[in-house]
Protein backbone atom coordinates (compact mmCIF):
# COMPACT_ATOMS: atom_id res chain seq x y z
CA UNK A 1 0.00 0.00 0.00
CA UNK A 2 0.78 3.79 -0.17
CA UNK A 3 2.29 6.21 2.14
CA UNK A 4 -1.53 7.31 2.69
CA UNK A 5 -2.10 4.16 4.06
CA UNK A 6 1.15 3.26 6.53
CA UNK A 7 1.01 7.13 7.40
CA UNK A 8 -2.36 6.63 8.87
CA UNK A 9 -1.29 3.37 10.55
CA UNK A 10 1.07 5.71 12.49
CA UNK A 11 -1.22 8.40 12.97
CA UNK A 12 -0.28 10.59 10.47
CA UNK A 13 -3.21 12.89 9.32
CA UNK A 14 -3.61 13.41 5.08
CA UNK A 15 -3.19 16.33 3.39
CA UNK A 16 -6.50 16.00 1.47
CA UNK A 17 -9.75 14.40 2.32
CA UNK A 18 -9.92 10.61 2.10
CA UNK A 19 -13.58 10.70 1.26
CA UNK A 20 -14.92 11.32 -1.97
CA UNK A 21 -18.37 13.66 -0.71
CA UNK A 22 -15.58 15.66 1.57
CA UNK A 23 -13.35 15.89 -1.71
CA UNK A 24 -16.27 16.89 -3.54
CA UNK A 25 -17.46 19.45 -0.77
CA UNK A 26 -13.76 20.82 -0.20
CA UNK A 27 -13.31 21.40 -4.53
CA UNK A 28 -17.34 23.11 -4.34
CA UNK A 29 -15.91 25.79 -2.12
CA UNK A 30 -12.69 26.27 -3.28
CA UNK A 31 -13.35 26.97 -7.18
CA UNK A 32 -15.36 29.78 -8.69
CA UNK A 33 -18.97 28.88 -9.40
CA UNK A 34 -18.70 28.60 -12.86
CA UNK A 35 -15.81 26.85 -13.19
CA UNK A 36 -17.78 24.20 -10.66
CA UNK A 37 -20.44 24.71 -12.49
CA UNK A 38 -18.64 23.28 -15.52
CA UNK A 39 -16.85 20.68 -13.91
CA UNK A 40 -19.21 19.35 -11.30
CA UNK A 41 -22.48 19.48 -13.76
CA UNK A 42 -24.08 16.72 -16.26
CA UNK A 43 -26.93 16.80 -18.30
CA UNK A 44 -30.67 17.83 -17.67
CA UNK A 45 -31.60 16.99 -14.14
CA UNK A 46 -27.96 14.91 -14.08
CA UNK A 47 -30.34 11.44 -12.95
CA UNK A 48 -27.71 9.27 -15.04
CA UNK A 49 -24.68 11.28 -14.01
CA UNK A 50 -26.19 10.19 -10.29
CA UNK A 51 -26.99 6.70 -11.58
CA UNK A 52 -23.63 6.24 -12.99
CA UNK A 53 -22.35 6.30 -9.30
CA UNK A 54 -25.50 4.72 -7.86
CA UNK A 55 -24.92 1.67 -10.19
CA UNK A 56 -21.80 0.41 -8.38
CA UNK A 57 -23.88 0.26 -5.31
CA UNK A 58 -25.71 -3.11 -6.52
CA UNK A 59 -23.06 -5.29 -6.75
CA UNK A 60 -21.23 -6.56 -4.36
CA UNK A 61 -17.83 -8.53 -4.15
CA UNK A 62 -18.02 -12.38 -2.88
CA UNK A 63 -15.27 -12.54 -0.67
CA UNK A 64 -12.76 -15.29 -0.78
CA UNK A 65 -10.76 -16.23 2.32
CA UNK A 66 -7.27 -18.83 2.85
CA UNK A 67 -6.49 -16.53 -0.39
CA UNK A 68 -5.02 -13.33 -0.02
CA UNK A 69 -1.39 -13.02 -0.62
CA UNK A 70 1.26 -10.84 0.80
CA UNK A 71 1.83 -8.65 -2.41
CA UNK A 72 -1.18 -7.97 -4.94
CA UNK A 73 -0.32 -7.36 -8.38
CA UNK A 74 -2.65 -4.77 -10.02
CA UNK A 75 -0.48 -4.49 -13.64
CA UNK A 76 -2.39 -4.41 -16.47
CA UNK A 77 -1.00 -5.31 -20.49
CA UNK A 78 -2.23 -2.68 -22.89
CA UNK A 79 -0.58 -2.64 -26.34
CA UNK A 80 2.18 -3.78 -25.50
CA UNK A 81 2.58 -1.45 -22.32
CA UNK A 82 3.02 -3.33 -19.15
CA UNK A 83 0.75 -0.76 -16.95
CA UNK A 84 1.56 -0.64 -13.28
CA UNK A 85 -1.78 0.03 -12.16
CA UNK A 86 -5.52 -0.72 -13.49
CA UNK A 87 -6.38 2.87 -13.75
CA UNK A 88 -6.00 5.77 -16.14
CA UNK A 89 -6.78 9.43 -16.04
CA UNK A 90 -10.08 10.04 -18.38
CA UNK A 91 -9.66 13.13 -20.61
CA UNK A 92 -10.86 16.11 -19.31
CA UNK A 93 -11.22 19.47 -21.36
CA UNK A 94 -10.58 22.58 -20.29
CA UNK A 95 -9.18 20.63 -16.51
CA UNK A 96 -6.70 23.54 -16.76
CA UNK A 97 -9.39 25.80 -15.19
CA UNK A 98 -9.17 24.05 -12.45
CA UNK A 99 -5.31 24.63 -11.03
CA UNK A 100 -4.95 27.57 -9.91
CA UNK A 101 -2.09 28.86 -12.38
CA UNK A 102 -4.19 28.01 -15.28
CA UNK A 103 -2.07 25.01 -16.27
CA UNK A 104 -4.20 21.86 -14.79
CA UNK A 105 -3.11 19.91 -17.76
CA UNK A 106 0.62 20.03 -17.37
CA UNK A 107 -0.02 19.25 -13.44
CA UNK A 108 -2.28 16.75 -14.44
CA UNK A 109 0.84 15.02 -16.55
CA UNK A 110 3.09 15.60 -13.62
CA UNK A 111 0.73 13.14 -11.37
CA UNK A 112 0.60 11.17 -14.05
CA UNK A 113 4.24 10.53 -15.01
CA UNK A 114 4.21 10.46 -10.53
CA UNK A 115 2.30 7.61 -10.18
CA UNK A 116 2.54 6.12 -13.66
CA UNK A 117 -0.96 6.26 -14.09
CA UNK A 118 -1.53 6.70 -18.01
CA UNK A 119 -3.27 10.36 -18.62
CA UNK A 120 -5.58 10.39 -21.78
CA UNK A 121 -5.11 14.08 -23.16
CA UNK A 122 -7.88 15.60 -24.09
CA UNK A 123 -8.11 17.72 -27.67
CA UNK A 124 -9.48 20.54 -25.41
CA UNK A 125 -6.86 21.38 -23.54
CA UNK A 126 -5.84 24.38 -22.02
CA UNK A 127 -1.91 23.82 -22.99
CA UNK A 128 -0.88 22.55 -26.34
CA UNK A 129 -0.36 18.82 -26.31
CA UNK A 130 3.28 19.00 -26.81
CA UNK A 131 4.13 20.92 -23.76
CA UNK A 132 1.26 18.17 -22.16
CA UNK A 133 3.58 15.22 -23.31
CA UNK A 134 6.77 17.00 -22.59
CA UNK A 135 5.87 16.77 -18.46
CA UNK A 136 3.96 13.23 -18.68
CA UNK A 137 7.27 11.17 -19.86
CA UNK A 138 7.91 8.53 -19.03
CA UNK A 139 4.18 7.59 -18.10
CA UNK A 140 2.13 6.15 -21.26
CA UNK A 141 -0.06 9.26 -22.21
CA UNK A 142 -3.34 8.81 -24.89
CA UNK A 143 -4.45 11.45 -26.67
CA UNK A 144 -8.24 11.77 -27.42
CA UNK A 145 -9.80 13.36 -30.54
CA UNK A 146 -12.60 15.68 -30.78
CA UNK A 147 -12.58 14.76 -34.50
CA UNK A 148 -12.89 18.28 -36.72
CA UNK A 149 -14.61 17.90 -40.25
CA UNK A 150 -11.68 19.68 -41.76
CA UNK A 151 -9.96 16.31 -42.07
CA UNK A 152 -6.55 17.96 -42.73
CA UNK A 153 -6.55 19.58 -39.47
CA UNK A 154 -7.61 16.01 -37.60
CA UNK A 155 -4.82 14.19 -39.56
CA UNK A 156 -2.28 17.45 -38.26
CA UNK A 157 -3.67 17.14 -34.88
CA UNK A 158 -3.27 12.95 -35.00
CA UNK A 159 0.31 13.35 -36.56
CA UNK A 160 1.77 16.48 -33.33
CA UNK A 161 -0.10 13.55 -30.85
CA UNK A 162 2.33 10.44 -32.43
CA UNK A 163 5.25 12.76 -33.02
CA UNK A 164 4.75 14.25 -29.34
CA UNK A 165 4.67 10.70 -27.93
CA UNK A 166 1.67 9.53 -27.46
CA UNK A 167 0.87 6.16 -27.47
CA UNK A 168 -2.64 5.62 -28.57
CA UNK A 169 -5.47 7.53 -30.22
CA UNK A 170 -8.70 7.70 -28.64
CA UNK A 171 -12.27 8.84 -30.54
CA UNK A 172 -14.78 10.56 -28.24
CA UNK A 173 -17.89 9.81 -30.43
CA UNK A 174 -20.64 11.45 -28.14
CA UNK A 175 -19.64 15.26 -28.27
CA UNK A 176 -19.96 16.63 -31.32
CA UNK A 177 -22.79 18.36 -30.48
CA UNK A 178 -22.68 19.77 -26.67
CA UNK A 179 -25.36 18.46 -24.51
CA UNK A 180 -28.65 20.02 -22.72
CA UNK A 181 -26.59 20.98 -19.95
CA UNK A 182 -28.89 22.99 -17.25
CA UNK A 183 -25.58 24.36 -15.27
CA UNK A 184 -23.55 25.51 -17.76
CA UNK A 185 -26.50 27.00 -19.52
CA UNK A 186 -27.78 29.45 -16.53
CA UNK A 187 -23.96 30.33 -16.26
CA UNK A 188 -23.49 31.33 -19.62
CA UNK A 189 -20.24 29.39 -19.50
CA UNK A 190 -19.36 28.18 -23.07
CA UNK A 191 -17.92 31.22 -24.52
CA UNK A 192 -15.27 31.56 -21.42
CA UNK A 193 -14.61 27.84 -21.80
CA UNK A 194 -14.21 28.37 -25.40
CA UNK A 195 -11.42 30.81 -25.12
CA UNK A 196 -9.83 28.51 -23.42
CA UNK A 197 -9.80 25.58 -24.82
CA UNK A 198 -8.36 26.16 -28.03
CA UNK A 199 -4.56 25.49 -27.95
CA UNK A 200 -4.48 22.36 -29.36
CA UNK A 201 -6.23 24.21 -32.77
CA UNK A 202 -4.43 28.07 -32.59
CA UNK A 203 -1.34 26.03 -32.45
CA UNK A 204 -1.80 24.24 -35.09
CA UNK A 205 0.08 24.78 -38.59
CA UNK A 206 -2.55 23.63 -40.76
CA UNK A 207 -5.49 25.39 -38.83
CA UNK A 208 -3.75 28.53 -38.81
CA UNK A 209 -3.41 27.95 -42.74
CA UNK A 210 -7.35 28.12 -42.96
CA UNK A 211 -7.52 31.74 -41.22
CA UNK A 212 -6.70 34.83 -43.06
CA UNK A 213 -4.96 36.74 -39.64
CA UNK A 214 -3.26 34.68 -37.11
CA UNK A 215 -5.17 33.39 -34.20
CA UNK A 216 -3.23 36.14 -32.46
CA UNK A 217 -4.35 38.91 -34.53
CA UNK A 218 -7.89 38.16 -34.78
CA UNK A 219 -8.91 35.40 -32.35
CA UNK A 220 -12.80 35.74 -33.30
CA UNK A 221 -12.14 34.66 -36.63
CA UNK A 222 -10.17 31.33 -35.35
CA UNK A 223 -12.66 30.50 -32.93
CA UNK A 224 -15.31 30.99 -35.76
CA UNK A 225 -13.35 28.70 -37.63
CA UNK A 226 -13.28 26.09 -34.82
CA UNK A 227 -16.79 26.46 -34.62
CA UNK A 228 -17.73 25.88 -37.95
CA UNK A 229 -15.39 22.99 -38.23
CA UNK A 230 -16.34 21.42 -33.99
CA UNK A 231 -19.91 19.82 -34.45
CA UNK A 232 -19.01 17.06 -36.91
CA UNK A 233 -20.78 14.04 -36.62
CA UNK A 234 -18.75 10.47 -37.48
CA UNK A 235 -20.54 7.95 -39.15
CA UNK A 236 -19.05 4.42 -39.35
CA UNK A 237 -18.18 5.48 -42.91
CA UNK A 238 -15.44 7.61 -41.39
CA UNK A 239 -13.91 5.17 -39.85
CA UNK A 240 -11.76 3.52 -42.46
CA UNK A 241 -10.10 7.36 -43.26
CA UNK A 242 -9.87 7.28 -39.09
CA UNK A 243 -8.17 4.41 -39.36
CA UNK A 244 -6.12 5.03 -42.02
CA UNK A 245 -4.54 8.10 -40.65
CA UNK A 246 -2.69 6.43 -37.74
CA UNK A 247 -0.63 3.30 -36.99
CA UNK A 248 -1.52 3.56 -33.11
CA UNK A 249 -3.89 1.61 -31.20
CA UNK A 250 -7.27 3.53 -32.43
CA UNK A 251 -10.32 3.35 -29.85
CA UNK A 252 -13.79 4.62 -29.99
CA UNK A 253 -15.18 6.38 -26.81
CA UNK A 254 -18.41 6.52 -25.81
CA UNK A 255 -19.63 2.83 -26.81
CA UNK A 256 -22.83 1.49 -24.96
CA UNK A 257 -24.37 -0.21 -27.30
CA UNK A 258 -23.37 -3.95 -27.73
CA UNK A 259 -24.21 -4.04 -31.40
CA UNK A 260 -21.92 -0.47 -31.88
CA UNK A 261 -18.84 -2.69 -30.09
CA UNK A 262 -18.90 -5.56 -32.32
CA UNK A 263 -19.52 -3.09 -35.58
CA UNK A 264 -16.03 -1.05 -34.13
CA UNK A 265 -14.24 -4.79 -33.65
CA UNK A 266 -15.28 -5.86 -36.94
CA UNK A 267 -13.90 -2.39 -38.65
CA UNK A 268 -10.68 -3.07 -37.08
CA UNK A 269 -10.76 -0.47 -34.37
CA UNK A 270 -8.14 -1.90 -30.98
CA UNK A 271 -10.38 -0.90 -28.42
CA UNK A 272 -13.70 0.20 -27.03
CA UNK A 273 -14.05 2.96 -24.34
CA UNK A 274 -16.69 2.16 -22.90
CA UNK A 275 -18.63 5.44 -21.23
CA UNK A 276 -21.54 7.82 -21.45
CA UNK A 277 -19.35 10.88 -20.52
CA UNK A 278 -19.96 11.27 -17.10
CA UNK A 279 -23.77 11.84 -17.84
CA UNK A 280 -22.87 14.83 -19.54
CA UNK A 281 -23.99 14.60 -22.52
CA UNK A 282 -27.55 12.74 -22.96
CA UNK A 283 -29.58 12.35 -19.83
CA UNK A 284 -31.92 9.69 -19.38
CA UNK A 285 -29.44 7.07 -20.23
CA UNK A 286 -28.60 3.78 -18.40
CA UNK A 287 -25.35 3.48 -15.99
CA UNK A 288 -22.44 2.87 -17.75
CA UNK A 289 -21.84 0.58 -15.45
CA UNK A 290 -25.21 -1.49 -16.66
CA UNK A 291 -23.81 -1.85 -20.33
CA UNK A 292 -20.24 -2.63 -19.40
CA UNK A 293 -20.64 -6.54 -19.18
CA UNK A 294 -22.60 -6.84 -22.91
CA UNK A 295 -20.03 -4.13 -24.24
CA UNK A 296 -17.39 -6.14 -23.36
CA UNK A 297 -19.13 -9.49 -24.70
CA UNK A 298 -19.49 -7.92 -27.70
CA UNK A 299 -16.23 -6.20 -28.05
CA UNK A 300 -15.27 -10.05 -28.10
CA UNK A 301 -11.64 -10.08 -26.92
CA UNK A 302 -10.26 -6.14 -27.68
CA UNK A 303 -9.86 -4.14 -24.86
CA UNK A 304 -12.53 -2.59 -23.27
CA UNK A 305 -11.47 1.31 -21.44
CA UNK A 306 -14.42 1.90 -18.82
CA UNK A 307 -15.20 5.59 -17.19
CA UNK A 308 -18.28 7.21 -15.81
CA UNK A 309 -19.32 7.09 -11.85
CA UNK A 310 -16.33 5.58 -10.50
CA UNK A 311 -15.46 7.22 -7.56
CA UNK A 312 -13.36 4.79 -5.13
CA UNK A 313 -11.29 1.76 -4.96
CA UNK A 314 -14.46 -0.78 -4.55
CA UNK A 315 -15.51 1.10 -7.99
CA UNK A 316 -12.23 0.16 -9.64
CA UNK A 317 -12.65 -3.23 -8.37
CA UNK A 318 -16.24 -3.99 -9.68
CA UNK A 319 -15.69 -2.65 -13.01
CA UNK A 320 -12.60 -4.76 -13.48
CA UNK A 321 -14.48 -7.69 -12.07
CA UNK A 322 -16.97 -6.89 -14.91
CA UNK A 323 -14.33 -7.27 -17.42
CA UNK A 324 -12.97 -3.28 -18.23
CA UNK A 325 -9.25 -3.84 -19.31
CA UNK A 326 -8.53 -0.64 -17.63
CA UNK A 327 -11.10 1.62 -15.25
CA UNK A 328 -10.70 5.82 -15.65
CA UNK A 329 -11.05 7.92 -13.38
CA UNK A 330 -12.69 11.58 -14.02
CA UNK A 331 -14.14 13.68 -11.98
CA UNK A 332 -11.96 12.99 -8.71
CA UNK A 333 -9.48 14.28 -9.83
CA UNK A 334 -10.42 17.35 -11.21
CA UNK A 335 -11.44 17.65 -7.57
CA UNK A 336 -7.84 16.49 -6.78
CA UNK A 337 -6.50 19.64 -9.09
CA UNK A 338 -8.28 22.05 -7.67
CA UNK A 339 -7.55 21.47 -4.15
CA UNK A 340 -3.95 20.42 -4.68
CA UNK A 341 -2.45 20.80 -7.76
CA UNK A 342 -0.42 17.74 -8.79
CA UNK A 343 -0.34 16.77 -5.51
CA UNK A 344 -4.24 16.74 -5.21
CA UNK A 345 -4.30 14.47 -7.80
CA UNK A 346 -1.54 11.77 -6.57
CA UNK A 347 -3.86 12.12 -3.01
CA UNK A 348 -7.01 11.20 -5.10
CA UNK A 349 -4.98 8.54 -7.45
CA UNK A 350 -3.23 6.99 -4.44
CA UNK A 351 -6.30 6.53 -2.21
CA UNK A 352 -8.39 5.25 -5.15
CA UNK A 353 -5.24 2.40 -5.65
CA UNK A 354 -5.12 1.72 -1.73
CA UNK A 355 -8.42 0.73 -1.40
CA UNK A 356 -8.55 -1.28 -4.85
CA UNK A 357 -5.60 -2.90 -3.69
CA UNK A 358 -6.53 -3.24 0.23
CA UNK A 359 -10.14 -4.85 -1.03
CA UNK A 360 -8.16 -7.74 -3.32
CA UNK A 361 -6.28 -8.06 -0.10
CA UNK A 362 -8.82 -8.72 2.07
CA UNK A 363 -11.12 -10.35 -0.40
CA UNK A 364 -8.80 -12.86 -1.67
CA UNK A 365 -8.29 -11.90 -5.09
CA UNK A 366 -4.52 -11.10 -5.46
CA UNK A 367 -4.02 -10.27 -9.40
CA UNK A 368 -7.15 -8.55 -11.86
CA UNK A 369 -6.93 -11.52 -13.84
CA UNK A 370 -8.67 -12.92 -10.38
CA UNK A 371 -11.66 -10.71 -10.74
CA UNK A 372 -14.54 -12.12 -13.11
CA UNK A 373 -17.85 -11.57 -13.19
CA UNK A 374 -18.48 -14.25 -11.06
CA UNK A 375 -16.81 -12.77 -8.04
CA UNK A 376 -19.86 -10.22 -8.12
CA UNK A 377 -23.25 -10.76 -6.98
CA UNK A 378 -26.02 -8.39 -7.30
CA UNK A 379 -26.86 -6.12 -3.66
CA UNK A 380 -30.92 -7.71 -3.07
CA UNK A 381 -31.05 -5.91 0.57
CA UNK A 382 -31.52 -2.89 -0.44
CA UNK A 383 -29.40 0.39 1.47
C1 LIG B 1 -15.18 15.33 -19.47
N1 LIG B 1 -15.11 14.25 -20.34
C2 LIG B 1 -14.45 14.39 -21.55
N2 LIG B 1 -14.31 13.33 -22.38
C3 LIG B 1 -13.62 13.44 -23.54
O1 LIG B 1 -13.52 12.47 -24.28
N3 LIG B 1 -13.05 14.64 -23.87
C4 LIG B 1 -13.15 15.74 -23.10
O2 LIG B 1 -12.61 16.80 -23.42
C5 LIG B 1 -13.92 15.64 -21.91
N4 LIG B 1 -14.12 16.72 -21.12
C6 LIG B 1 -14.72 16.58 -19.89
C7 LIG B 1 -14.83 17.69 -19.05
C8 LIG B 1 -15.35 17.52 -17.77
C9 LIG B 1 -15.43 18.71 -16.86
C10 LIG B 1 -15.76 16.25 -17.32
C11 LIG B 1 -16.26 16.05 -15.91
C12 LIG B 1 -15.69 15.18 -18.16
C13 LIG B 1 -15.63 12.93 -19.94
C14 LIG B 1 -14.59 12.14 -19.16
O3 LIG B 1 -13.56 11.70 -20.00
C15 LIG B 1 -15.22 10.91 -18.49
O4 LIG B 1 -15.93 10.18 -19.46
C16 LIG B 1 -16.17 11.28 -17.35
O5 LIG B 1 -15.58 12.30 -16.55
C17 LIG B 1 -16.48 10.07 -16.47
O6 LIG B 1 -17.47 10.36 -15.53
P1 LIG B 1 -17.19 10.74 -14.00
O7 LIG B 1 -16.44 9.59 -13.40
O8 LIG B 1 -16.41 12.01 -14.01
O9 LIG B 1 -18.54 10.94 -13.40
Amino acid sequence: QNDIYSGGLHGRVPPLPMAFAELEARAEAALPPSIWSYVAGGAGDEHTQRANVAAFRRWGLLPRMLAGAVERDLHVDLYGMRLPTPIFLAPIGVVGLCAQDGHGDLATARAAARTGVPMIASTFSVDPLEDVAGELAPAPGFFQLYTPADRDVAESLIHRAEAAGFRALVVTLDTWVTGWRPRDLSTANFPQLRGHCLANYTTDPVFRSRLAHTPEDDPQAATAYWARIFGNPLTWDDLPWLRSTTDLPLLLKGICHPDDARRAADAGIDGVYCSNHGGRQANGGLPALDVLPEVVEAAGGLPVLFDSGVRSGADVVKALAFGATAVGIGRPYAYGLALGGADGIVHVLRTILAEADLIMAVDGYPTVADLTPETLRPVVSGS
